[in-house]
């Protein structure tokens, strides 16, 4: 008999999830393209979402298509379906990240208990409270991070103000390089967010910080924001580091689904979460966020997780324009 293969409605509901995911700039470099005759979908880079300034090795397009892919298991498993995923298929074809086939799975996956999580989980720029996160929630996000083959460690006291002075530094590159400056902006707080569906909006850049350093990215940089409040923010944040024990875009694609999955389990935690990748721009800065005491090895992502209000979705592009079937 046949093995069963998804239909093409089932497959684009999990893109459209796959779709939530966090990406860099909120550009969301992914396309996908479902063959329903052998039932594989392969996820491709978009090129015209890459960023040479702030991205020029791709590194954080490989981790915003990981993210989605992560969606897309879960999405998958919510309904019935293991997603087998094969990275990078071929050698030749860079853009080409993931061949993703299904098949029914008799029991449901541990994962498709994230589910509720993709749509609910959004990036916070606002302050957090200065409530301690549990030891016992920590550890279980160090397991969703195992669990996807990547490391996920909670630095010390004077480690997090070490990193947040590392943060200020990118900041300080960011605004002495024009070119930086000028891709920012190209993606950020353009008001046009809403009607292309992609870029972060002006309303998801969180309040300026009042004073000291913000474990936030401030995409406004010098740009005035009408109506833009100022806010103190938590003096101790609780910041996580991701990294990978290699660095080629294999480890990248990995990381970025350890880090959707351990974004998912802090959301249903009731967490919220912010991503940063500031200092990871610039590789000097990158070096000196590696702890030499840690397994850590190369750092994918600093997360920052804490308690506070609710903030509303970015926009996304339609499915339609990244999903087509041949
Ligand atoms: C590789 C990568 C790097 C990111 N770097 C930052 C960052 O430095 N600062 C920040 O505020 N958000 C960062 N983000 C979060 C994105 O801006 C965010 O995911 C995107 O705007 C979509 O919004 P959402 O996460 O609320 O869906 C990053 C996301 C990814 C995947």
């Amino acid at each position: 008999m046949p093995t069963p293969t998804p239909d093409t409605q089932a497959v684009r509901s999990w893109v459209a999830d796959a779709t939530a995911a966090p990406s860099m700039h909120n550009a969301q470099p992914w396309l996908f393209r479902y063959t329903g005759d052998s039932g594989e979908l392969l996820l491709r880079m978009d090129p015209d979402r890459t960023m040479p300034r702030t991205d020029p090795s791709a590194r954080g397009l490989h981790i915003g298509c990981g993210a989605a892919l992560f969606n897309l298991r879960v999405a998958a498993a919510r309904t019935g379906w293991d997603a087998h995923v094969r990275l990078l298929p071929e050698v030749e074809a860079p853009a080409e990240l993931a061949v993703v086939t299904f098949v029914p799975a008799g029991a449901q996956d541990g994962i498709a208990a994230l589910y509720p999580a993709i749509a609910k989980r959004h990036t916070s720029r606002e302050p957090f409270t200065d409530e301690t996160v549990p030891q016992a929630v920590l550890d279980g996000l160090s397991g969703a991070a195992l669990a996807e083959g990547a490391r996920l460690t909670f630095p010390g006291a004077w480690q997090v103000q070490a990193m947040l002075d590392l943060v200020w530094d990118a900041g300080h590159e960011e605004q002495l390089s024009p070119e930086v400056r000028e891709e920012i902006a190209r993606w950020t707080g353009t008001g046009a967010e809403e009607a292309t569906g992609q870029g972060v909006p002006s309303s998801a850049f969180g309040p300026r910080r009042y004073d000291g350093r913000a474990p936030v990215r401030d995409f406004a940089g010098n740009r005035p924001v009408e109506g833009r409040r100022s806010a103190v923010f938590e003096q101790t944040p609780c910041l996580a580091v991701l990294g990978t024990s290699e660095d080629g875009p294999r480890d990248w694609l990995l990381a970025g689904q350890a880090m959707e999955r351990v974004l998912l389990q802090a959301t249903l935690d009731g967490l919220s979460t912010s991503l940063n990748s500031q200092a990871l721009e610039w590789p000097e800065l990158r070096w000196a966020m590696r702890d030499p005491q840690s397994t850590t090895g190369y750092p994918q992502m600093v997360i920052r997780l804490g308690y506070g209000p609710e903030v509303r979705p970015t926009p996304r592009r339609p499915v339609s324009d990244v999903f087509d079937v041949v």
